[in-house]
């Protein structure tokens, strides 16, 4: 199976990618993610990468797309199929993939109303030690222990969501009429569990 997942910032691809995970076994592979552990592991990537996403802005595409390729060429997502969140998000990481010949079975668009996403955004926290999501209001973590570690990230400001969502509409339609062919439009305006319902409906049909 291999499904690329998309949306606005905070539409919850994340949140529906560690439910998809649990479920399916795909390899989940967060450009996002992957560059916020260059991040903090202070590679050469991370150090490039830093300014970038802290005020909100792209990451450039060569970088972004040498780390997607050699993540796809390895042989846990050849064997157990992958989950793509936040890549492609420009035209030329779309065009990187066509040369690779990486197409996804399914590409779901997460649709979230905007005036939704920055209240998602700025009570968000990230739980360093498990890599889980959460929500200061609407998705609390379980413990103390939990909640005393969680982190905010730094691009989650209401100044830098809002920056982030118009780089976002600026360049998703090129990619969605890209994969217009295998796109599934999802309204991700319902609670976690209510969306992953579809989610996993729709996986659950393709073979
Ligand atoms: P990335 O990490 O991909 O950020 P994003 O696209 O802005 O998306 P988010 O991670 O903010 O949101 P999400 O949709 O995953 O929502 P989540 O599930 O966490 O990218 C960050 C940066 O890295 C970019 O700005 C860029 O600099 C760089 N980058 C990444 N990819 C790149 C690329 N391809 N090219 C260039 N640069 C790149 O949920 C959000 C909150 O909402 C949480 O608190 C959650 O609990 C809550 N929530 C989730 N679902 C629901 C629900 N159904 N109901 C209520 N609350 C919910
Ligand atoms: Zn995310």
């Amino acid at each position: 199976l291999k499904v690329m997942i998309s949306g606005a910032p905070a539409s919850g691809k994340g949140t529906q990618c560690e439910l998809i995970v649990q479920k399916f076994g795909l390899v989940h592979i967060s450009t996002g993610d992957l560059l916020r552990a260059e991040v903090s592991s202070g590679t050469e990537i991370g150090m490039k990468a830093k300014e970038f996403m802290n005020s909100g802005s792209l990451v450039p595409d060569e970088i972004v797309i040498a780390m997607v390729a050699g993540r796809l060429s390895r042989e846990d997502a050849k064997k157990h199929g992958w989950l793509l969140d936040g890549f492609p998000r420009t035209f030329a990481q779309a065009q990187s993939l066509d040369k690779l010949d990486v197409k996804p079975d399914i590409f779901l668009l997460l649709d979230v109303p905007d005036e939704i996403l920055i209240e998602r955004c700025v009570g968000r926290r990230l739980d360093p030690v498990t890599g889980k999501i959460y929500h200061i209001k609407s998705y609390p973590p379980e413990s103390d222990e939990v909640k005393a570690r969680l982190i905010i990230r730094p691009d989650d400001t209401e100044e830098k969501v809002k920056a982030r969502l118009k780089i976002y509409k600026q360049k998703s339609e090129a990619i969605i009429s890209a994969y217009s062919d295998v796109m599934i439009k999802i309204d991700a305006n319902k609670p976690r569990e209510m969306v992953f319902e579809e989610t996993k409906t729709l996986l659950s049909q393709i073979n």
